[in-house]
């Protein structure tokens, strides 16, 4: 039974989608910065949820949203319906082949939420690069992984990630539709401003333009007046670092390793803005 691991004896969650622009290499230098104390924690670009999972036990209440609905649709099965999903993902090892990848990749929506979730991580965990992608017609379009043994199944991370999430609230929305009180942690990580065109930027279909980064800069500004603790992060870019430094906000530059870009000659560390309003 999926149910019965007692709690002392459960692992450290860790993301369960490896997802484009994930913070694990930088959580270090993210922790360092958080405010001393806060009531609740809100990630509005939850992505992967990398600092979420490192930071759970520390925290009182939580809102992870983003706007991506499958992935949401994948947390909130994650939440409630761990034991469906954990069956549903071995039934997609025991069944994983260049063929059925690409089978289960064209399959269309389906209105049964734990096979959305199962075809989410199944696919995250067997394309190439581990990288979510679509097309402008919104369809996933990675090709075949060719990974030895993906960890499909992952048991006992699904069970760590479900007990993360309990209590948690969860929602598929575009990030100015969040509402934080004073005293709460707002926790920022959009899709980067590029460094060249040839950045990894779309997650969801449409791109997140430079209107929607001037958008992000005003609602943390607001959020900021609002005696909100608010934190971000981007690339370092001139854009970026005057869109934040003229509304007063502190930069600092930390080194990331980059490990999702399609090409090996773009991989390697990069700089990157930990902005902060307090
Ligand atoms: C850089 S990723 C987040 C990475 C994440 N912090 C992690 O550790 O894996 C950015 C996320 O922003 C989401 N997103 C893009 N545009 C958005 C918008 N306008 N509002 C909310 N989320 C958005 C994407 O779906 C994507 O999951």
């Amino acid at each position: 039974m999926a149910g019965t691991i007692p709690r002392e004896l459960e692992q450290d969650p860790v993301p369960f989608v490896k997802w484009a622009g994930g913070k694990r290499s930088i959580v270090g230098e993210l922790r360092a910065r958080l405010p001393e104390q806060f009531n609740d924690y809100w990630e509005p670009f939850v992505g992967g949820g990398a600092l979420f999972f490192a930071l759970h036990k520390q925290l009182r209440r939580a809102h992870l949203s983003d706007s991506n609905a499958e992935l949401m649709t994948a947390y909130s099965v994650v939440q409630r319906r761990r034991e469906e999903l954990i069956e549903r993902l071995r039934e997609h090892a025991g069944r994983h082949c260049k063929d059925y990848y690409y089978t289960v990749r064209a399959q269309q929506e389906s209105a049964d939420e734990v096979a959305v979730a199962a075809r989410l991580i199944y696919l995250n965990r067997t394309c190439y690069n581990g990288l979510y992608r679509v097309n402008s017609r919104g369809e996933f379009n990675v090709p075949f992984g060719k990974y030895k043994n993906p960890a499909i199944a992952d048991k006992a991370n699904v069970m760590a990630c479900s007990r993360a999430l309990e209590g948690v609230e969860l929602r598929a929305c575009e990030f100015s539709e969040i509402k934080p009180r004073r005293g709460d942690f707002v926790y920022c990580d959009p899709p980067y401003h590029p460094l060249n065109s040839s950045s990894f930027t779309t997650y969801t279909r449409g791109n997140f333009t430079e209107e929607d980064q001037v958008r992000l800069a005003g609602f943390a500004a607001r959020t900021r007046n609002r005696r909100v603790c608010v934190m971000l992060s981007n690339s370092n870019t001139a854009f970026i670092r005057e869109l934040y430094s003229e509304r007063g906000f502190k930069l600092d530059v930390v080194l990331a390793p980059r490990l999702v870009n399609s090409r090996a000659a773009g991989r390697g560390a990069v700089e990157e803005l930990i902005i902060r309003g307090y």
